[in-house]
């Protein structure tokens, strides 16, 4: 493995959707691994759990759930216009790049599925004061956050690499097909489908909204110059 910076890393791994059909050795898949499972999780609970898919046949059975989700994707960008910030030429080939995947996700060598497995509530849900009951309607809101500073080690592992990788979540349109064909129980969730194989386009570089732009001092609206 050659050496990268992680600075390099973050501003190379850019999402890469076409793979080359060699197959990715298992230490690297189990170094990924490592890697992930070093993200904070809330309480320190560590309820991740992740799939590995190999077996072709049930790479192209994952691959025909992901196409289903992808239909539902194309009805719901049928009258998708382009963000302010990109160029049509980049929007064009980001739809491009993902219709493309639409079509080949069960292609690539390796399929990640990363998941969080509920844990079993140890009695009756606790009595809350009011004010902690109307709270709780930001709870929805967390749902992944326990398993996305993973995948993002996972995508800054996948670089250190060489590998690409792209964070996807339209399968969850189906999520219980693909549950029932990798014999996942209910009380595990899933929250992103990596697809993962050395890449055929190049790394990076990113392209993203300035910081000035994106981000406030003090009071919203008053942008950092700094
Ligand atoms: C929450 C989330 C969901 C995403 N879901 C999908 C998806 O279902 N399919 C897909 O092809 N890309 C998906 N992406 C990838 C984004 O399109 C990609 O990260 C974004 O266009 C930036 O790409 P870049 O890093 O190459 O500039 C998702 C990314 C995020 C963060």
């Amino acid at each position: 493995m050659a050496e990268i910076g992680l600075f390099e890393a973050m501003y190379t791994a850019r999402a890469l959707r076409k793979f080359k059909p060699d197959p990715v050795p298992d230490d690297v898949i189990t170094k990924i691994l490592d890697a992930a499972i070093r993200a904070p999780s809330g309480s320190n609970e560590q309820s991740w759990e992740f799939m590995v898919v190999k077996d072709a046949a049930l790479r192209q059975k994952v691959g025909a759930v992901y196409k289903k989700g992808g239909d539902i994707l194309k009805a719901l960008y049928a009258d998708r216009v382009k963000p302010p910030h990109m160029s049509e030429e980049t929007f064009n080939k980001l739809m491009a790049s993902a219709m493309y995947l639409i079509d080949h996700m069960g292609d690539a060598p390796v399929l990640l599925i990363a998941s969080l497995k509920q844990t079993p509530p140890s009695g009756p849900p606790p009595k809350l004061p009011p004010e902690a009951a109307a709270a709780m309607k930001n709870l929805a809101r967390m749902a992944g956050s326990s398993i996305y500073p993973a995948v993002q080690n996972i995508i800054l592992a996948c670089r250190a690499f060489g590998l690409g990788t792209v964070l996807t979540t339209i399968h969850m349109f189906y999520e219980d097909e693909l549950k029932a064909i990798l014999g996942m129980p209910p009380e595990v969730q899933t929250f992103a489908l990596m697809p993962i194989g050395y890449p055929q386009g190049k790394f990076g570089p990113i392209k993203r909204r300035p910081v000035n732009e994106v981000a406030y001092l003090d009071k919203y609206g008053n942008h950092w110059k700094g």
